[in-house]
């Protein structure tokens, strides 16, 4: 099979060259808002939250980073791309709430961990990642590894099966027909190379003896409105409607992105 040169070694697409398109489409528009907004709501509640140190793996531009740096947890990030990593490292620094909090940096992929931060970890968060591996199953594996018996890992990933609704929607009805949703990871494209369903991930984590303790759809309906909001009173009502659904079956199950909380047991049989 023929490799595409914007692919690393493992068939993993590392943001280097898209700190711009990345910040510009997600985080400066209202789909980015809506999902730190979101993320800013069930956290507190999906996780057991006691200012235990944290591992970011792929943290990106930094915001998880520095939204449990703010609440006093000791935060290692890290993320392959030198890009995305020399972002985050400015950002916090001129961010006057992180004055006082020690943010601890590697450029590395999930997959070196092992050896380079390897805990165990009591709180692990993988967010938006998975998706733009080439093996995502034995990303979750090496996840698992890293946390500490009893340590909770919140993973939040690309949904297939959204994925699917929202080309069958824009009229991309071959796509949707072939299931050819894949994205090929090549220049700028921010479509992942992996979209994972619901099922592969209870399946991966049963396979791993990790427990989903809680899940929640993140964007259920933003992505779908044919009047997106104008106002700002109109984003407060779209917020409130997505927070009202977003762990309610059957609205969650085509969230944009899928969160769950899970854990690994503190012994395992
Ligand atoms: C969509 S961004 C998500 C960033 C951040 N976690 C967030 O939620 O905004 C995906 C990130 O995964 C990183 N990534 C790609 N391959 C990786 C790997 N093998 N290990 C860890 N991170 C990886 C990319 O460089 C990129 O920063």
């Amino acid at each position: 099979m023929q490799r595409i040169e914007e692919l690393s070694e493992e068939g993993d697409r590392y943001f280097d060259g898209l700190v711009d398109k990345f910040a510009r489409s997600l985080y400066q528009a209202p789909r980015g808002e809506l999902r730190l907004a979101m993320l800013d709501h069930l956290l507190p509640q999906m996780l057991d939250l006691s200012q235990q140190a944290v591992l970011d793996v792929g943290g990106g531009l930094g915001q998880q980073a520095a939204w449990f740096a703010k609440r006093g947890h000791a935060v290692t990030m890290t993320e392959p791309s030198a890009d995305m990593l020399a972002y985050a490292q400015h950002w916090h620094a001129a961010c006057d709430e992180l004055s006082s909090q020690v943010i601890t940096y590697g450029q590395a992929p999930l997959q070196h961990l092992a050896d380079e931060h390897p805990g165990p970890w009591p709180l692990i968060t993988c967010h938006a990642v998975l998706e733009w591996l080439g093996d995502p199953r034995a990303a979750l594996a090496s996840l698992a590894a890293l946390l500490a018996p009893g340590g909770q890992l919140s993973l939040m990933v690309f949904n297939r099966d959204a994925l699917r609704f929202s080309n069958a929607l824009k009229g991309n009805v071959d796509k949707a027909l072939n299931d050819r949703l894949e994205g090929q990871g090549k220049r700028q494209r921010l479509t992942p190379i992996s979209p994972v369903t619901h099922d592969q991930i209870a399946q991966w984590s049963a396979d791993h003896h990790l427990t989903i303790e809680s899940v929640a759809g993140i964007r259920i309906f933003q992505d779908y409105l044919q009047h997106p909001p104008t106002s700002d009173a109109e984003r407060d009502k779209l917020l409130a409607l997505e927070k009202q659904y977003c762990q309610y079956d059957p609205h969650w199950r085509l969230g944009r992105y899928l969160l769950y909380t899970l854990r690994k047991p503190e012994t395992v049989i």
